[in-house]
């Protein structure tokens, strides 16, 4: 008797812990749309929830709502709304205006491009 107890409250301790682990990783799909993505992609969404979140909800979009939505092109950062308005572009006279009222350091910036490149087209 008292080993079929035991057994019963280890069985329930170990679902409980796996309840547990399920809930945090929807908890993450919930928050980021579902996908958890390349470590890449967890970078420029973290840069893009501290510094375009209080205008943009870009950190909340997948990848391919933002390429839906002619936000960034794979592989191509210049071409990119969310990288060009960062940092205008090399080729032609870009906007330069991102983030409204503040400025994006070089190394965020890159973390952006960086994503951008990894993307496959
Ligand atoms: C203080 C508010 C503010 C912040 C912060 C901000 N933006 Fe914007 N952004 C705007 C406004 C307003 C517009 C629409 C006017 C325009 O296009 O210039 C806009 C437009 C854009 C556009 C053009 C497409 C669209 O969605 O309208 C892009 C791309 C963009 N922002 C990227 C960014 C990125 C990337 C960041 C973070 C690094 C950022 N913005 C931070 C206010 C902001």
């Amino acid at each position: 008797m008292f080993w079929q107890k035991t057994a019963l409250i280890a069985l329930i301790l170990t679902l409980t812990a796996c309840l547990q682990t399920e809930n945090s990783s929807s908890l993450d799909a919930a928050m980021y749309g579902g996908v958890g993505g390349t470590p890449e992609f967890q970078a420029a969404r973290t840069v893009m929830s501290q510094s375009c979140n209080g205008c943009h909800a870009y950190h909340t979009q997948t990848e391919a709502q933002l390429i839906a939505a002619g936000l960034i092109v794979a592989a191509d950062p210049e071409a990119s709304q969310i990288y060009y308005r960062l940092v205008g572009s090399t080729g032609i006279e870009g906007p330069k205006d991102m983030p409204q009222g503040g400025a994006l350091s070089s190394s965020d910036a890159e973390v952006i491009a960086a994503w951008i490149e990894n993307l496959t087209p």
